[in-house]
């Protein structure tokens, strides 16, 4: 157009954008930008600026459960990091469901966002990797895979297991349970194994007791439901989540039983309502703030084009929290 009209591509921008008198620039060129704009029909919309740019400026956060603390403080960590880079977030929750995940992919690739933050929960990573390689920069975040090209952010969970389980051996618990997530996630993988590992250099590996399969607050309540039935019941657990240990308390409650006097409990995740529940709650803290950061960061300069084909796997470290709510075993 700027050819055609014999002006710059500047004052052509600056007449779309209503800016001509505040340039002054003449009426008759404003007249003539205005006329040959609407005989191409060019838009000042957002469309034709993103076209211009080959970017949309927005990214897409695939989460399993915007209900879940966990993941909104790392939603929220991830959304100020786009919107310091002028982007928007487009968040999709998969509702802890790992078919929906490859649709939810599909949505956000409809609306073009230049790039996606994902904490997956689908067991097969295909779709990721294929995006990743030929559409968009995908980087993972807690959740992730091992051996495949997709970068990630994630805590060491085997050493946020092994520290909560040596916290029980310490205070003599022999009969420690692990309420588990997700058996195929990585998270659940390397806390059990990090929970195994302890067992098994203390000598109890026969004791090991590893129960559930969802990072869930049911899942938390009727798996140890059960396990307080046992004869001899454990005298501690290990919720391997902020939500499964919600359901362990509600069923020691309504055993009538008191934490830590009668059993010992220690969580994964910290959330602030941990320091107000009576007793406050011992748990292994995972480096949020940090991991949403860092994710954010490795896919701003992917999507910038710098490095994009390096794969970064970054495991931060974990943190006990220290509470009321883990005693000496007293058997
Ligand atoms: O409930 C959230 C849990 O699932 C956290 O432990 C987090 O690591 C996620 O994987």
């Amino acid at each position: 157009m700027a050819v055609r009209l014999g002006c710059s591509q500047t004052t052509i921008s600056r007449v779309l954008n209503g800016k001509g008198k505040k340039y002054r620039i003449s009426d008759a060129t404003v007249k003539k930008v205005l006329a040959e704009a609407q005989r191409c029909k060019y838009s000042t919309s957002l469309v034709a600026h993103h076209l211009r740019k080959n970017k949309t400026e927005s990214i897409g956060l695939l989460i399993p459960s915007v209900a879940n603390p966990f993941f909104a403080d790392m939603a929220s960590v991830i959304i100020s990091e786009a919107h310091s880079r002028n982007y928007v977030t487009i968040i999709v929750d998969m509702q802890e469901d790992g078919s929906n995940q490859d649709e939810a992919l599909a949505a956000l690739l409809e609306r073009q966002v230049d790039g996606v933050i994902v904490v997956p929960c689908a067991d097969n990573p295909t779709l990721l990797e294929e995006i990743d390689r030929t559409v968009v920069p995908v980087v993972l975040v807690d959740r992730y895979y091992e051996n495949i090209p997709l970068s990630y952010v994630t805590t060491n969970n085997y050493k946020g297991g092994l520290l909560a389980t040596e916290l029980m051996l310490e205070n003599r618990h022999k009969r420690i349970a692990c309420v588990q997530g997700f058996p195929n996630a990585m998270p659940t993988i390397m806390r059990v194994k990090g929970y195994c590992d302890a067992m098994e250099k203390a000598g109890l590996a026969d004791n090991e007791l590893i129960v559930g399969g969802e990072f869930s607050t049911q899942n938390g309540y009727l798996e140890t439901k059960l396990l307080l039935g046992e004869n001899p019941r454990p005298t501690a657990i290990f919720a391997l989540s902020n939500t499964i240990l919600l359901g362990a308390i509600k069923a020691i409650r309504e055993a009538g039983l008191k934490i830590p006097e009668d059993i010992s409990v220690i969580s994964f995740d910290n959330n602030r309502y941990l320091d107000y529940m009576v007793p406050p709650i011992h748990r292994i803290g995972q480096p949020v703030e940090d991991m949403a950061i860092l994710a954010s960061r490795i896919l701003f300069e992917k999507i910038n084009g710098n490095n994009p084909e390096q794969v970064r796997r970054l495991a931060l470290s974990p943190k006990l929290i220290a509470g009321e709510s883990v005693c000496p075993c007293r058997e």
